[in-house]
């Protein structure tokens, strides 16, 4: 039972009420609901697992060493929100795609703006030594499959190292990126190399969380896109390679069956690896994306 004297509260939902009260005033009716909600939950939580004190202070400790692993280069509350299935939930919530578009999954930390425009074809891998050629081929197109002239395409990916270019010393150097346009028919035509499995950063707070608790670091091999048209909303979205042991157990919970592409070897010559002189074997991916309208 909780009893309040001279207005001072004495238990803790008496504490719980008396905070949700001094938020009722939130003049911003969406911020209200969010204070409250999340006043109730954390409270609710809080309660729910007994929290010690030392707990507590392992938490403040913890989410302080996040903030302080972040930088210019390194997102850890990115990662953080990612691990913990935030960023998937927030996804699904905000694109409920109609039948037949494009399905979204996680941005990650590691897009950067002003990654160079390439023609059809263009190697978004130049400096990528052990990779093995791919081309990833396809056409944008409306919801009635009606193709999208100019669409754009921005690719990136890790190299065969499993590693992005900002992860790297010189980690002002773009490698692994690359705008590409569709053509008058929606065509569009990437040259990359095999993406392969990573691991996520994990020498900071997030990759303590996951040896503590026994998960393992891996995202399964994949390519990022975001492709916007104009009057279309973009979609950020990845490729995924369907031969990845990771696909089910990927660390950041991104994997939608309908973005899992089969990468097919080539070990003979067609006209398009001739015009780009790449030598088999090489692989391609077919895959279309659809864009639904802007609201
Ligand atoms: C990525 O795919 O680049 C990524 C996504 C979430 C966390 C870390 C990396
Ligand atoms: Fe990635």
């Amino acid at each position: 039972m909780s009893i309040t004297l001279k207005g001072r509260s004495v238990t803790e939902d008496d504490i719980t009420a008396e905070v949700l009260r001094r938020f009722e005033g939130t003049p911003d009716p969406r911020l209200r609901e969010i204070m409250l909600a999340l006043v109730r939950h954390l409270h609710g939580f809080v309660k729910d697992v007994n929290l010690t004190e030392a707990e507590w202070f392992n938490a403040i400790q913890f989410l302080t060493a996040t903030g302080q692993k972040c930088d210019d280069a390194r997102q850890e509350f990115i990662l953080l929100s990612d691990t913990l299935g935030v960023s998937m939930v927030v996804d699904l919530i905000n694109h409920r795609k109609p039948e037949g578009a494009t399905e979204s999954t996680v941005f990650g930390p590691f897009h950067r703006d002003g990654a160079p425009e390439m023609p059809p074809g263009g190697n978004i891998a130049p400096r990528d030594e052990r990779g093995t050629p791919t081309l990833i081929r396809g056409r944008v197109l409306d919801l009635d499959r009606r193709p999208i002239a100019g669409a754009q395409l921005d690719v990136w990916q890790a190299d065969s190292s499993g590693m992005y270019d900002s992860q790297y010393a010189d980690r002002e150097a773009l490698h692994m990126r690359g705008r590409f346009r569709t053509d008058h028919d929606g065509r569009y035509l990437v040259r990359t190399a095999r993406p392969v499995a990573y691991t996520i950063p994990n020498d900071g707070p997030v990759g303590q969380m996951l040896r503590a608790t026994n998960r393992h670091p891996w995202r399964p091999a994949h390519v990022h896109f975001v492709v916007s048209a104009d009057g279309y909303e973009p979609v950020t979205t990845h490729l995924f390679d369907d031969a990845d042991q990771y696909l089910e157990s990927d660390t950041v919970f991104a994997v939608k069956d309908s973005l899992v592409c089969h990468f097919v070897r080539r070990d003979s010559h067609d006209d398009t690896s001739k015009s780009l002189a790449i030598d088999p074997p090489f692989y391609t991916v077919d895959f279309d994306f659809v864009l639904k309208p802007r609201a």
